[in-house]
């Protein structure tokens, strides 16, 4: 696979995330070009990947292109697509478009019909590898190409396939939006910890540690996230005092509310004049 070239459209946070994340992965620089429309943003592309090939335009990227990775902003998907959609129906490239809430039907409609089209939704810490991705394939996607998006994707972190588009939503909600859950939680524990007298940097560090270590802690374990909490509420302890507090506030109801909330914006943004 890494002989196939590759074209990132918008070289910003998520572009440079993916392209960083295959050459760790062993994609050959030269494979990997990036394409921004952004002049500002060309020379520290150009130092941040002095390998790849960086473009201020399309054109000479996409005659090579195996791969063509749709990585701008939603807003200004549909120009993209069409700026390129002529080189694409002639070169046929596997689309990947990690747009939120750009449907599959209207990427392919912008890009001139019939192309093979895989849509994700990754999350931020593909930043630091560590990402997560939900994907979906069109129909006219191959067995070879659906490999080759995977393992795109997984070069930042975990990949999974979903059945439907429309889960799509789902997974923005869930993954996708998730690690803003989480910094919310961190946020107010490194408060908590300051108004019981830590420091700022002593509270931060033992929250992210906790944090980092609950979440190896379930990814190693077999355990339910229910068993291993209860595992550390002894009765009458100070564990069982906390989430006494968060059972009394219906927590539970709260998170299961938001990311619900999550979803429906989702569908609506999805969807024209939304
Ligand atoms: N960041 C996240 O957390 C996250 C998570 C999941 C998915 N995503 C998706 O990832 C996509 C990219 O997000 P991002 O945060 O990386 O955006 P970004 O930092 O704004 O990067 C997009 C870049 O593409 C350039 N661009 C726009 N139109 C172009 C064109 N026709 N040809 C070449 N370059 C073009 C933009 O330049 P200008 O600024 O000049 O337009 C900008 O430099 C979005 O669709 C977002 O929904 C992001």
């Amino acid at each position: 696979m890494q002989n196939l070239n590759i074209v990132f459209i918008g070289g910003g946070n998520m572009g440079q995330a993916l392209a960083s994340g295959l050459l760790n992965s062993g994609w050959h620089s030269d494979n990997i070009s990036i394409v921004d429309n952004d002049q500002s943003l060309i020379s520290k592309l150009k130092e941040k990947f002095p390998s790849c090939h960086v473009y201020s335009q399309t054109e000479a990227a996409l005659n090579i292109a195996d791969v063509v990775v749709l990585a701008v902003k939603p807003q200004t998907m549909q120009a993209a697509c069409e700026q390129i959609a002529a080189q694409c129906q002639i070169k046929r490239p596997l689309i990947i478009s990690i747009a939120a809430g750009v449907l599959i039907n209207s990427i392919d409609a912008w890009l001139g019909g019939q192309l093979p089209i895989v849509r994700c939704m990754p999350n931020t810490p593909a930043l630091v590898q560590s990402g997560v991705t939900g994907l979906f394939a069109n129909s006219e996607v191959s067995k070879n190409q659906r490999e080759l998006a995977y393992d795109i994707l997984g070069s930042v972190g975990t990949a999974l396939w979903i059945e439907k588009e429309s889960l799509l939503d789902a997974v923005t909600a869930i993954s996708g939006s998730g690690p803003a859950y989480f910094f919310y939680l961190i946020e107010a524990m490194i408060e908590a910890g300051q108004q019981l007298g830590l420091n700022e940097a002593e509270s931060r560090e033992l929250t992210i540690a906790t944090a980092t270590g609950a979440a190896k802690l379930i990814s190693e374990s077999d355990q339910s996230a229910q068993a291993l909490r209860l595992a550390v509420t002894s009765k009458g302890g100070t564990t069982e005092a906390a989430i006494n507090t968060l059972q009394q506030h219906d927590m539970k109801n709260i998170i299961e509310s938001a990311i619900k909330n999550a979803a429906k914006r989702s569908q609506q943004l999805s969807k024209p004049n939304k």
